[in-house]
């Protein structure tokens, strides 16, 4: 174990992998867990510490995993747990440390639990192991409450009893297929547990926990309607009764003691969309999770006073109870920053971008803002999450027919949102060649946009100004640096501006329309665009040193 305030999570920078978008070994259109073996070396040279795996648990893919039917096996799509082992291997034989997804919200409905529960009677403790009520409505017809699903439409289905009469219903924060377990059943609890040491005893190094918000609900159930435009995994309201109540953190020091039964700094990170960000640091409090996700700084729009604002507020609500900041800024749920932050229309989470959307952001701002603020990002102390693509610079896929679509989003909101598929094409490793080398038959899952052959791997890797290098740059000097520890001290350049410093570094960001003038007596580390002379352009960020 390192010395308390210097284990790897408090600096590390993590890479997601979406697996079934990453490399495909096995020429299905689907990438899998050999993929991801194979193109370990180029992780390597990235620079990045820890690679997390989003699920490729045994599942119906009814949302692309997070609905798991056994959370000890392999989905044949990805491959075997003899395939799970070699990539963990070769990963720690590399340096790379992995994060796996654990998904304790909700279950496949093709789980045994939730096939036994439906077999079982009211009442039964195989229902007690979801959430089933009767309905309301003199005959029961009608749902428990008025709660909404996530992904549209409501949160209840009705199931129909064994003899054959409609039945309880039973609660779904998502898709129908993804019934959400009781967490005040200790028997659930105990599972869990065991899912844990399952997954340590063969040497993971920590989970990213789903939706680790939303594991307790409010006792009774109570009515509630979110406001119109709530962003969809939560985060946008106070007192939500399925997000956010207090119990969550007696789970999360039983897992914590869990963790601790094991050596080598095993990590918790808590997906937990919140208000605010003091409510998110109680997610980390020394014997609860060791990390979660920076929600508030992911949807900082582009404008220099809420940037400045997020970073402090970050800083401060999470250093007050002793943990790391985390910073992120794309993830599979969430438009790819290099589009979202030149999107010229309101996109609330999870509603995506399509052919028939309003404020499609110009691409060459979008880029140009997306590599600023992964400079920024690079620069704070902290862990840093990157979702794979986007050291591509890959753009949210906007384009993709209706027909290709597959997030449940989609087929729930009869296509009113697009969902999260813009985000999840598989990625491009070459320019030339089938599914510009995400496989070598040519098939993939989500149609491939024709001009990602700039953004293959291959071709930036021959560019010295490409998106790739930058991050390879920022990466290095970041190591170099110790920039993931310490503290940092801000200047005050212009209204336009984000300034501080870490050390001797100077990094600033130019969120306005003008240049921004740095003085004579700059040498450059690292400018997020080629420039020339020392104003910094609009839309641009540089680390430097002065003197
Ligand atoms: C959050 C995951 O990131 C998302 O992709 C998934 O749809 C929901 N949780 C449900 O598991």
């Amino acid at each position: 174990m390192a010395a308390p305030g210097s284990e790897w999570w408090r600096t590390a920078v993590i890479y997601q992998i979406y697996p079934r978008s990453f490399a495909d070994a096995s020429g299905d259109g689907i990438g899998d867990l050999p993929g991801i073996t194979s193109r370990l070396d180029d992780l390597k040279s990235l620079g990045i510490d820890a690679i997390w795996l989003s699920p490729f648990m045994t599942s119906p893919q009814k949302d692309a995993g997070y609905d798991v039917a056994d959370y000890r096996d392999v989905d044949p799509l990805f491959g075997t747990l003899a395939d799970f082992d070699v990539m963990l291997n070769e990963a720690h034989a590399r340096g790379i440390r992995v994060i796996v997804d654990l998904v304790p919200n909700h279950s496949s409905d093709q789980h045994v639990w939730f096939q036994e529960a439906l077999k079982a009677a009211p009442g039964s403790p195989e229902r007690a192991r979801y959430v089933f009520r009767d309905g309301r409505g003199e005959n029961g017809e009608l749902p428990p409450n008025n709660w909404e699903s996530v992904f549209g439409g409501g949160m209840w289905e009705r199931v129909t009893e064994p003899d054959g009469t409609p039945g309880q219903w039973y609660l779904h924060i998502f898709d129908a297929t993804q019934p959400d377990f009781d967490w005040t059943n200790e028997e659930v609890r105990e599972e869990f547990r065991s899912i844990l040491r399952f997954w340590l005893d063969r040497g993971v190094d920590g989970f990213r926990v789903d939706v680790a918000h939303g594991m307790m609900k409010e006792a009774g159930l109570p009515d509630y309607a979110p406001v119109a435009d709530a962003d969809s995994m939560g985060g946008g309201e106070e007192n939500v009764p399925y997000w956010g109540q207090d119990e969550v953190h007696d789970i999360y020091r039983d897992w914590n003691r869990v963790l601790a039964e094991y050596d080598g700094d095993r990590a918790l990170c808590g997906e937990a969309w919140l208000p605010t960000l003091k409510k998110t640091a109680l997610w980390v409090r020394p014997d609860e999770m060791h990390q979660t996700f920076n929600f508030p700084y992911l949807m900082t729009p582009w404008d220099a006073q809420e940037l400045r604002l997020v970073i402090r507020e970050s800083l401060d609500a999470f250093g007050a109870v002793g943990a790391p900041s985390t910073w992120v800024l794309s993830n599979h749920d969430v438009i790819r920053h290099a589009s979202r932050l030149a999107l010229t229309a309101d996109s609330p989470q999870g509603d995506g971008i399509g052919p028939n959307s309003q404020g499609k952001p110009d691409p060459a701002i979008g880029l140009s803002r997306g590599r600023a603020a992964t400079t920024v990002m690079l620069s704070l102390p902290g862990s840093a999450y990157v979702y794979q693509g986007e050291e591509l610079g890959l753009p949210e896929a906007m384009e993709i027919p209706d027909e290709f679509r597959q997030d449940p989003t989609w087929f729930r909101t009869n296509g009113e949102r697009y969902g999260r598929d813009g985000c999840r094409v598989p990625l491009p490793w070459t320019a030339e060649g089938p599914a510009f080398g995400f496989n070598d038959t040519g098939a993939s899952w989500l149609p491939q946009p024709a001009e990602w052959a700039h953004f293959a791997r291959d071709t930036e890797e021959r560019q010295p100004d490409s998106t790739l290098n930058l991050y390879k740059k920022l990466l290095s000097e970041r190591a170099a640096r110790r920039l993931g520890s310490g503290s940092l001290v801000w200047d005050d350049v212009a209204d336009s501006a984000v300034a501080f410093r870490r050390g001797e570094l100077h990094v600033v960001a130019n969120l306005g329309a003008e240049p921004i003038e740095l003085g004579d007596d700059v040498t450059f580390v690292v400018q997020s665009e080629p420039f020339t002379g020392t104003a910094l352009p609009p839309n641009t960020a540089a680390w430097f040193t002065r003197g």
